[in-house]
């Protein structure tokens, strides 16, 4: 039988919550609000915890209120909450108000790992609950970290960031190209009106041993040659160059070490996830190399690749039809692995 869950996401500064629709079979999102004031935070030079606080504090009752007028005002029979990873005076605001409204509505409540949503959102996108094994790439802001998913509760880190995460990379170099913050769609459209290889930039760990990733080397490059050639900075076309560049060493990287996860765990189902895999250049190079070794390829789509409070309620239904228990006592974790 089809119920409704709840699902609430603020691990940084962004609020949302959903509410979905699941069975047996799978789920659909009925109403999702979301929202995001970067600007608050740009203009103080960085994400500032305590302004996280107060915009999550004042968001979520009119979120809450939206979501659940979308939906048709369902009633749910659960609710889930971000946990962890993330920025802890963040995850606790949502914590604590998904456990009141659970309480408060008689409801069980579930504490959801942020990054088991992205695992979950590749499928669940396409009204799918996941299927066993498969290998998760998410690549976002915060992470880029490759998972080896056998089962429900039975993960695997293969491979992560020893620096920067992927999509830090996207937005250090194109800031440093005055392409704004976040920048990393911006330097993609860049990107489509240059050519790769007229500069040359570095394929940090491209061939070697492991799963890791890291991109604090081409970072480092980029800010060389930008000291030596000043007008790469400059709106044209050498600009465009220099996006191309940087669109291609990340993308050669990200399929590199995909390439490798996929041949270790020689599992046929590849899942991308996370902001990063908004980016059109990335997602084909990665269903190129799947489609090549005959791997099964799935990224999720519409704004569940992004951050979202969707994954948050599907995690939160699954927890459900899995008969899960309440965690009335779980504290936010800012460091949660996805490992188990
Ligand atoms: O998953 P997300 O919305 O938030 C977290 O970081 O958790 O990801 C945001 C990241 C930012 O670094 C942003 O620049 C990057 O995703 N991003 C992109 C593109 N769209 C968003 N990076 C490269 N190409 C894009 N088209
Ligand atoms: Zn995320």
């Amino acid at each position: 039988m089809a119920f409704q869950t709840l699902g609430i996401e603020t691990s940084c500064d962004e609020t949302a919550v959903a509410v979905l629709e699941a069975d047996e079979q799978g789920c659909r999102l009925l109403g999702e609000a979301l929202a995001t004031r970067p600007e608050e935070h740009a203009a103080l030079g960085g994400i500032v915890p305590e302004l996280t606080v107060r915009q999550h504090l004042e968001l979520l009752p009119r979120l809450t209120a939206e979501a659940q007028k979308k939906s048709g005002s369902v009633t749910v029979s659960g609710v889930g909450a971000t946990a962890g990873p993330g920025l802890a005076p963040a995850l606790l605001v949502g914590l604590s108000y998904g456990k009141a409204l659970a309480w408060a509505q008689k409801n069980p409540f579930y504490a959801i790992n942020h990054l088991e949503g992205h695992l979950f959102s590749p499928f669940v996108s396409h009204g799918k609950w996941p299927e066993y094994p498969h290998v998760a790439l998410i690549v976002s802001g915060g992470h880029t970290l490759l998972v080896e998913a056998s089962g429900p509760q039975e993960r695997r880190i293969l491979g992560t960031t020893r620096d920067d995460a992927a999509g830090e990379a996207f937005d250090k170099l194109a800031r440093m190209v005055g392409l704004g913050y976040p920048g990393g769609a911006a330097l993609e459209r860049e990107a489509r009106a240059g050519c790769a290889g007229k500069i040359s930039l570095p394929r940090p760990m491209k061939g070697s041993e492991g799963c890791d990733f890291s991109f604090s080397g081409l970072k480092n490059a980029a800010r060389l040659l930008l000291e030596k050639s000043p007008n790469l900075a400059v709106a044209g076309t050498a600009r465009s160059d220099f996006c191309a560049e940087v669109q291609a060493a990340i993308t050669e990287c990200l399929v590199d070490r995909s390439a490798r996860a996929l041949a270790k765990t020689e599992i046929s189902t590849f899942t991308v996830s996370g902001g990063v895999s908004a980016n059109q250049g990335i997602l084909a190079a990665l269903k190129r190399m799947s489609e090549e070794r005959g791997v099964k390829f799935l990224t999720a789509t519409g704004g569940w690749n992004t951050d979202n409070a969707s994954m948050i309620a599907a995690v939160t239904a699954r927890r459900i039809l899995d008969r899960q228990p309440s965690n009335w006592s779980a504290d936010a974790d800012p460091r949660w692995s996805v490992a188990c």
